[in-house]
């Protein structure tokens, strides 16, 4: 076996992954969030490890399970816990896939007791925007550091996510397809096109999400190739 793992193209490779949507609290029974459901992130993170890789995969709430028993998964409900726990595990990670979707907005303060119903009126809740994690990691990418990040656009799509790839100093970006039926949040299949920083795109047939994992896997091989070339 030992021969066999030398052999995978990512062993000795440390990789964080993001997945699933985040909570983010208005009081103890409430919270604002999302429809992603983890797949697409937990099918990178296994796929990672298949090929030799050494995942952390840090999830928002999801009723995913891992394959590979070697991921190593950090539960996480907010955007806030989410940022802590990557940042933790940044230092040493030569890949960084977020494919979270994170809360952009988050409630300014949690009522410490369950918000009760007014007569008349609806309710307002002032919210903060979130530290946006990709960002902040591409702002203090290290040399040889290589960032993915995804992009769910309904409009404009491509040239929202070369904006995206490029404010968020990435090294490519996935982007989702949503006007594709079969493609999105709750699905078992994604279409995707990938952008890399020279913006050099590759568009991808539908296919189940565990087969977008090897593109998007396939293209990380590619790129540390031509690093080591
Ligand atoms: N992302 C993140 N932290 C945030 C928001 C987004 O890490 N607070 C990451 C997502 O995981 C994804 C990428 O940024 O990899 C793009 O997310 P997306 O929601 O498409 O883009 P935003 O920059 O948030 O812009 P908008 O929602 O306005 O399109
Ligand atoms: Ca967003």
């Amino acid at each position: 076996i030992a021969n066999i793992r030398k052999k995978l193209p990512l062993v000795g490779i440390k990789a964080i992954v993001t997945a699933g949507p985040t909570y983010e609290a208005i009081d103890p029974v409430r919270f604002i969030g999302n429809h992603s459901s983890g797949k697409m992130g937990f099918a990178i993170a296994d796929e990672l490890a298949r090929l030799g890789a050494d995942v952390t995969l840090i999830s928002g709430p999801s009723a995913q399970q891992s394959k590979q028993r070697t991921v190593k998964r950090i539960d996480v409900t907010s955007a806030a816990a989410m940022l802590e726990a990557c940042l933790e595990n940044y230092t040493d990670a030569k890949l960084c896939i977020m494919s979270a979707a994170v809360a952009d907005y988050t409630p300014v303060t949690i009522a410490t007791q369950k918000i009760k119903k007014q007569d008349g009126g609806g309710l307002t809740i002032e919210t903060k925007k979130t530290t946006d994690i990709l960002k902040f990691l591409g702002d203090n990418k290290q040399p040889g550091q290589l960032l993915v990040g995804f992009a769910l656009e309904t409009n404009n799509e491509e040239q929202n996510a070369i904006d995206k790839l490029k404010r968020k100093n990435l090294d490519f970006i996935v982007l989702n397809s949503l006007s594709d039926e079969g493609a999105g949040f709750k699905t078992n299949t994604n279409k995707i096109t990938i952008i890399d920083k020279q913006l050099q795109k590759t568009t991808f047939d539908l296919k189940s999400k565990d087969d977008v994992a090897k593109d998007i896997c396939q293209k990380i091989i590619s790129i540390l190739k031509n690093e080591k070339a």
